[in-house]
């Protein structure tokens, strides 16, 4: 094993850890929303939010006492969103994580509440722990994570996403729908997990251009692996963008140029990591692991 999936396996175990904690035990009333809230969140996913937020918090030095609920935080509207996103009414998509969505397990009134009450977990988390040195900041990042997850963020892709359906989009504008919609929340998690620490206004910036670079090569890469990997490797169902005539980087450039233009991003967020002064060697394995990933 390498150091870094050591490390990386390190960052899940802890966040499953945080995450069962903070969710409601599946024993307490309503019994059936927290055993749904718990099986959509608990034992998947790469965790690659967290993990986003982890590595900022090791260059601006924060504890991971206090990142750990951060990240635990933006993962949870991350999972929010992917329940959502499976719906009939959006995706509607049976395999997520390997397993049945949450409609499918449960139904779908269900699967509407698991979205809402994990988002509003996510929100008591940032309220309930000490996160920064200050209350002004912690109000900035609870502001942050606001912005990331709303109308003008991933709800806001969402709906781009929706509208677009059968609609050849032009470049500008599937860059649009991939930074508001995967983009935002993973800017939330290196953002977030920064300010547990003590940014500079440069490294902040310079985080922020890693960021952006790593949040859109995501969703390019979820669209190339959407045409290319199997059901069995994406615990998804795969094909499913062209099936469902979903503008994507591979139906607008094809399958190679999307691959060279995240190979682009890759090399601008490692630019953008040169610029910093703290340990970046995390955020730069974490760059080249969300390229080159095969799930
Ligand atoms: C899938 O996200 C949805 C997108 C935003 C592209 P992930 O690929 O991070 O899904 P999990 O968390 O690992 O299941
Ligand atoms: C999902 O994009 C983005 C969000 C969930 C916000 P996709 O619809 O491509 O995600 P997958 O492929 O179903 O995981
Ligand atoms: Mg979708
Ligand atoms: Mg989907
Ligand atoms: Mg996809």
């Amino acid at each position: 094993m390498t150091d870094f999936s050591a490390w990386m396996q390190a960052c899940q175990t802890r966040m499953e850890r945080v995450l069962a904690d903070c969710l409601p035990a599946a024993a307490i009333a309503p019994q059936r929303l927290h055993e749904a809230m718990r099986y959509a969140a608990l034992g998947g996913g790469k965790r690659v939010r967290p993990l986003l937020a982890f590595a900022a918090g090791e260059v601006t030095g924060a504890d991971p006492e206090r990142v750990q609920h951060a990240a635990a935080a933006v993962e949870l509207i991350h999972v929010y969103s992917l329940v959502h996103d499976d719906m009939p009414a959006m995706d509607d998509d049976a395999l997520r994580r390997g397993k049945p969505t949450v409609h499918i397990e449960f139904d779908e009134a269900t699967a509407l509440l698991v979205g809402d009450a994990l988002q509003s977990l996510a929100f008591d988390l940032l309220a309930s722990h000490v996160l920064a040195d200050d209350a002004a900041t912690q109000l900035k990042m609870v502001q942050m994570l606001a912005q990331a997850s709303g109308s003008r963020g991933m709800a806001g892709g969402q709906a781009i996403d929706l509208a677009s359906v059968g609609k050849p989009l032009e470049p500008a504008e599937l860059e649009f729908m991939h930074i508001h919609k995967t983009g935002a929340l993973i800017r939330a998690a290196v953002l977030l997990g920064a300010h547990c620490g003590a940014p500079t206004g440069t490294t902040a910036g310079s985080l922020d251009r890693y960021a952006k670079c790593i949040g859109l090569a995501f969703q390019v890469v979820d669209d190339i692996l959407d045409a290319e990997a199997s059901t069995a490797t994406l615990g998804k169902t795969a094909g499913k963008d062209a099936a469902r005539n979903k503008p994507t980087y591979v139906s607008l450039l094809g399958a190679a140029r999307a691959r060279e233009l995240a190979q682009e991003l890759r090399a601008d967020a490692h630019a953008a990591l040169d610029t910093l002064a703290g340990p970046t060697a995390r955020l730069r394995q974490l760059a080249d692991f969300v390229i080159e990933r095969s799930y």
